[in-house]
């Protein structure tokens, strides 16, 4: 019974932060799932003053030397860049076809920024600037 009453704590916590998510273009590549942390509720709230961590499963499907991550904030219908904590410290490049990624990179919610709804898009582009991954999440920041 104790057995069972951890395995199912386990499963809600592996799986309490795996996010409904858009795909907004990854010409080429495939998103397996993603991760808000935390975002315990949706649309995820992005506290101010802490970081918010992101991660991604995708499966690339050409080559690529090097990648790119870029963040934007849609803050009604306009798209504000939005900087990322690590920048581009990981995957590890050259990115090769079909071996899968796990990617993770975090924001920081400034304090200044202002209370509102917004929809994060994400995108890891290859060295030409096509999308391996977009996705689009929508969200909320919170004091
Ligand atoms: C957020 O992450 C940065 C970079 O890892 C770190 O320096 C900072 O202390 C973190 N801030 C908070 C509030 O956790």
């Amino acid at each position: 019974m104790i057995r069972v009453c951890i395995f199912l704590a386990l499963l809600s916590i592996s799986f309490a932060d795996n996010v409904k998510f858009k795909d907004c273009g990854s010409v080429v590549g495939k998103i397996n799932s993603v991760d808000v942390n935390p975002c315990p509720t949706e649309p995820c709230q992005l506290k101010k003053n802490t970081n918010v961590t992101i991660s991604m499963d995708f499966l690339p499907n050409s080559n690529s030397a090097t990648f790119k991550t870029v963040v934007h904030g849609i803050i009604g219908g306009v798209p504000v860049p939005f900087p990322t904590a690590n920048g581009d410290v990981n995957p590890p490049v050259p990115i090769q076809q079909n071996q899968k990624i796990t990617y993770t990179n975090a924001i920081f919610v400034e304090p200044a920024y202002p209370k509102i709804s917004l929809v994060v898009k994400w995108e890891i582009q290859d060295s030409t600037g096509k999308d391996f991954a977009c996705f689009v999440v929508p969200a909320m920041i919170v004091g």
